[in-house]
């Protein structure tokens, strides 16, 4: 959506945080019957970090907080809302946000989870983008944080090659009069006709936990890999469009786009459409593995760190989860 407000937002600040562990593909060679060639060309993907048994999705994203808090030059006391996009929380209730402003030691300022599953993060970024243009708030810190490896069975080959944890975030702030460094628009989408291709069968109302799930394994993440690669390619696509199409953008001017990490040959293939060359496609999947929501944040930040992602440049992000969900947001960082 592009709406006219009052106030516009701009990133005043970001961070991200990787666990020490790593998980590599040789790692996974001796745990199922897969091999590190295989996992390399069909996913770009060669290592993923693992939080440690102590570590839970808000110990992560406490660290990624404070080091977008610095980036910032803010301190906790000056957030007024705290979003936290994840699909793995530390428990059902109270919510990661919750245990994050009370970590932070932020003001009792308002604070909720966002499940949008990998497409959370842009959301996220959506809804603390309104909240901002209608001066409603000053800085909102919006992550996305995630131990997603808790829900992966390490004895399914699909699955457990592709998921890594980690946090990003980043302080959406209002922008002063003129600037132009700002989210220009978001476009976010919902297919829940295709709900089925990647679930988390156990542990909500639908099926509580009990011994029959723990035997099947239903608190395990399935997937449909193969029906998922073909709608991720046509929902990105989509909503990148309606981002070039409501700022009257052509591909060419975008000087990044960075995708959720799920697997390179689903942003060769949006990319392709576009006609975008993959220099201009950030990419770290090979050293995170698929993180959800923390995805974007964290190429983000990685790609900025060397000194690619710089102020002034436009940028597209864009995003699809299990929903399925999917989303782009244009900026001018
Ligand atoms: N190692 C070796 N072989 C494997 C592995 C593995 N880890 N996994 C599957 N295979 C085999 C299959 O059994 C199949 O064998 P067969 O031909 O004998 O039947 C063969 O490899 C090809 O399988 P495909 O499923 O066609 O492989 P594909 O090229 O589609 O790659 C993958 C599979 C990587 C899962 C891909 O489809 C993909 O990335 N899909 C999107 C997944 C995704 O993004 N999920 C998360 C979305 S939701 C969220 O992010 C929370």
């Amino acid at each position: 959506m592009k709406t006219d407000f009052l106030f516009r937002s701009k990133i005043s600040g970001t961070g991200y945080y990787l666990p020490e562990k790593i998980l590599s593909n040789f790692d996974l060679e001796k745990m199922v019957d897969t091999s590190d060639q295989w996992i390399r060309e069909r996913t770009g993907i060669e290592r993923r970090h693992l939080a440690a048994p102590e570590q839970a999705t808000s110990d992560l994203a406490l660290i990624a907080s404070q080091n977008a808090l610095k980036d910032a030059g803010l301190t906790s006391q000056d957030i007024d809302m705290i979003i936290v996009a994840t699909a793995s929380p530390d428990q059902v209730m109270p919510s990661t946000a919750c245990v994050l402003q009370d970590k932070l030691g932020c003001r009792n300022v308002m604070g909720f989870d966002l499940s949008a599953a990998c497409s959370g993060f842009v959301y996220a970024l959506s809804v603390a983008d309104q909240f901002v243009r209608t001066g409603f708030h000053k800085h909102v810190l919006v992550v996305g944080a995630e131990v997603l490896h808790r829900f992966v069975n390490y004895k399914d080959r699909e699955t457990c090659i592709l998921f890594g944890d980690g946090a990003g975030a980043w302080i959406i702030s209002q922008a002063g009069p003129g600037e132009t460094n700002v989210i220009l628009s978001s476009h976010l989408r919902t297919d829940g006709n295709l709900g089925d291709l990647f679930v988390l069968p156990a542990g909500g109302t639908r099926l509580p936990f009990s011994q029959e799930v723990l035997e099947q394994g239903l608190h395990f993440v399935r997937m449909k890999g193969r029906e998922i690669f073909k709608h991720a390619v046509r929902t990105m696509t989509m909503v990148c469009q309606q981002a070039l199409d409501a700022n009257q953008h052509t591909s060419d001017q975008v000087d990044w786009v960075i995708p959720h990490q799920a697997n390179a040959r689903i942003l060769q293939s949006v990319a392709e459409h576009f006609n975008i060359p993959m220099e201009k496609v950030i990419m770290y999947m090979h050293e995170t593995g698929n993180t959800s929501a923390a995805s974007i944040p964290i190429a983000f930040e990685m790609a900025r760190q060397e000194g690619r992602v710089k102020r002034g440049q436009t940028i597209l992000l864009t995003a699809f989860g299990a929903g399925i969900t999917s989303g782009s947001l244009l900026m001018r960082y």
